[in-house]
Formats: structure tokens, C-alpha cells, sequence
């Protein structure tokens, strides 16, 4: 059996079989109405969500199958007590793959190795949120047609971005990609992130506060959100939150073909105006989410 914890789990080759499936998917959804007959997915979310779990949800309903599942932890018995491992023992009992997000990072490891069925990560904390990657990854496939030979500008919160330290990863194992790390000093890319991934694999990487620096320069420009949820100081949240705000004029040096994308929830980060230009890619990328997770689940299934 396998699980989808940490976008690593996945070879290259895997993640390109899975953004082919999802395109085919898009081109010939009728092929797939049946795919998941029978089959139930559970989602378990124990922190906020709109996009993944309905993403989810709608995925696996557009394959046939049916959903159960909570929306927040205090919905369920773990407010009773119940540790995370017993909840996935039992709810495996009633579901044939799950899908879940978690406040504390590493929880989908933990319930994986409890669980008699699949376990999707869908975030764990301030650490992973693999699908989402395999959502960018189809984003920038299919509106970039490649995903070597691009220069990537990250910015806003690198440091509790999950989104960020997966597609780092991710982006990392294709051809002279190279990235732009657009942030404050407060909110920069973890050492871990540095070292481990982008030094270790001789990514080229500039670090800068400056959104406008290397516009011209990038093919892709993903905006973050500033993670309220992982501050303890809610001074300090307030004072860096609306650092970066993208405008029109912002974009006056960037490429015509620019790709701009955010995983959505938005606050202040992309200002409305920015909408209806072409460019702005992050409505169709939360679309996307929904048939790479449609393709997700049919190779966790092993249904061909
Ligand atoms: N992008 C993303 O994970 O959105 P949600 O928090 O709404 O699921």
C-alpha cells in the first residue's frame, strides 16, 4: 500500500504520470465517472480548509465514489481524548483511502503507519502539503507547457509557507530551474530548505526583499500568504503581514507570459486589480487541484 506523505515519496517519473492522467482526466472526464464506484474516501481535517477538502471531496464524487468525513478536529472524538493513531485505525474500517491535514507536523507519518489504508497528507503544520505541489506542478505544466528551464520567483512567508517547501523540493529535481526567494529576513526560507535541498542539489538561488529586483526576470511568480496561524505574537503578524501586495503596477517589468499563481486563500497579497489580467494564473490553479487529486486517488487505489 501506498501513501502520499511528503512530495518525495514520489519519483519524477510518478509525478509525470500523474499530471498525464490528470490532463487526460480534464480532456475525457466521462472515461472516469465509474472509476471509484464502491469506494469511499474519508476526509479528516483537524485544521481549516476550503480548497483541499472540497477539491477532495469533488474528486473523488466526479470518480463515482462517496465521502465521509469531519471538517474540524472538535467536530470529532479527538475532543474527547482520542489519540490520532486510534482515530485512523477505526475510520479505516469505514473508508477506503483518507485524506488528511493536521495542525502538528508529522501527524500524517504517525497515522500512516497505523492506518490500513492509503493516507494522503493534505498539510501537516508549518512542514508539507504535498498536493498542493502536485497542484502547482500541473498549474505550471499546463500553462508553461514544461516544467525544466524556469525561473521562479517565492514570495511573502518562506518560512511557514508549506506550499513553498514542497515546490522547492519538487521544482528542484527538473532541469536549470531557479528560483528567486522574495521575502523579509523574519520570514525567509528555513536553513533546512537551503542546505539540504537547494545547496545540496547546486540549485542557483538569490534571496531579496525586493518584489520589483528580478520581475523581469521570472516565468513564474507564486505569491504566499503570511501564515497567521503559525505566530505566537500576534504584534509581530500584523506588523509583516501586508509587506507585499501585488499591483499592476508591480508587474510593469514582468513578462508578457508570466505565469502568477498563489494557493489560495488570499488576504492582501495580490490586490483585486491584478484579477483580470491574463496572467494571473490562481483561480485556474485551484481548479487544477481538483483532477490532479482525481488522479491521486486512482493511483493510490491502483485503479487503472
Ligand atoms: N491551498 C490550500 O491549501 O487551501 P485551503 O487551506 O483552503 O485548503
Amino acid at each position: 500500500m501506498k501513501n502520499l506523505i511528503d512530495i518525495k515519496d514520489l519519483s519524477v517519473e510518478e509525478i509525470d504520470e500523474l499530471i498525464a492522467k490528470a490532463k487526460d482526466i480534464m480532456s475525457h472526464p466521462e472515461n472516469y465517472w465509474d472509476k471509484c464506484k464502491h469506494k469511499k474516501l474519508a476526509t479528516l481535517f483537524f485544521e481549516p480548509s476550503t480548497r483541499t477538502r472540497l477539491s477532495f471531496e469533488s474528486a473523488m464524487m466526479e470518480l463515482g465514489g462517496n465521502v465521509i468525513g469531519f471538517s474540524s478536529g472538535s467536530s470529532s472524538s479527538t475532543s474527547k481524548g482520542e489519540s490520532v493513531s486510534d482515530t485512523i485505525r477505526v475510520v479505516g474500517c469505514y473508508s477506503d483511502i483518507i485524506a488528511m491535514r493536521h495542525p502538528k507536523e508529522g501527524a500524517p507519518l504517525v497515522a500512516s503507519l497505523k492506518s490500513t489504508v492509503p493516507i494522503i497528507n493534505a498539510g501537516d503544520g508549518g512542514h508539507n502539503h504535498p498536493t498542493q505541489t502536485l497542484t502547482d506542478l500541473l498549474t505550471i505544466s499546463c500553462e508553461k507547457n514544461r516544467l525544466d528551464n524556469l525561473t521562479i520567483g517565492l514570495c511573502g512567508d518562506l518560512k511557514f509557507g508549506r506550499t513553498i517547501h514542497s515546490l522547492i523540493t519538487a521544482m528542484s529535481r527538473y532541469k536549470n530551474v531557479k528560483f528567486v526567494l522574495i521575502s523579509l529576513k523574519e520570514l525567509g526560507i528555513p536553513e533546512y530548505i537551503k542546505e539540504e535541498v537547494l545547496e545540496k542539489n547546486n540549485i542557483e538561488y538569490i534571496e531579496t526583499d525586493d518584489i520589483e529586483e528580478y520581475m523581469d526576470k521570472l516565468d513564474i511568480l507564486y505569491m504566499t500568504r503570511v501564515q497567521k496561524e503559525r505566530f505566537f505574537n500576534e504584534e509581530e503578524y500584523l506588523r509583516l503581514k501586508d509587506h507585499y501586495i501585488l499591483t499592476k503596477n508591480k508587474l510593469e517589468k514582468a513578462k508578457k507570459d508570466l505565469c502568477i499563481m498563489h494557493p489560495l486563500p488570499r488576504v492582501n497579497e495580490i490586490s483585486t486589480e491584478v484579477d483580470d489580467d491574463p496572467r494571473a494564473c490562481y483561480f485556474k490553479q485551484a481548479m487544477y487541484g481538483k483532477y490532479i487529486r482525481m488522479a491521486l486517488i486512482l493511483k493510490l487505489l491502483e485503479i487503472k
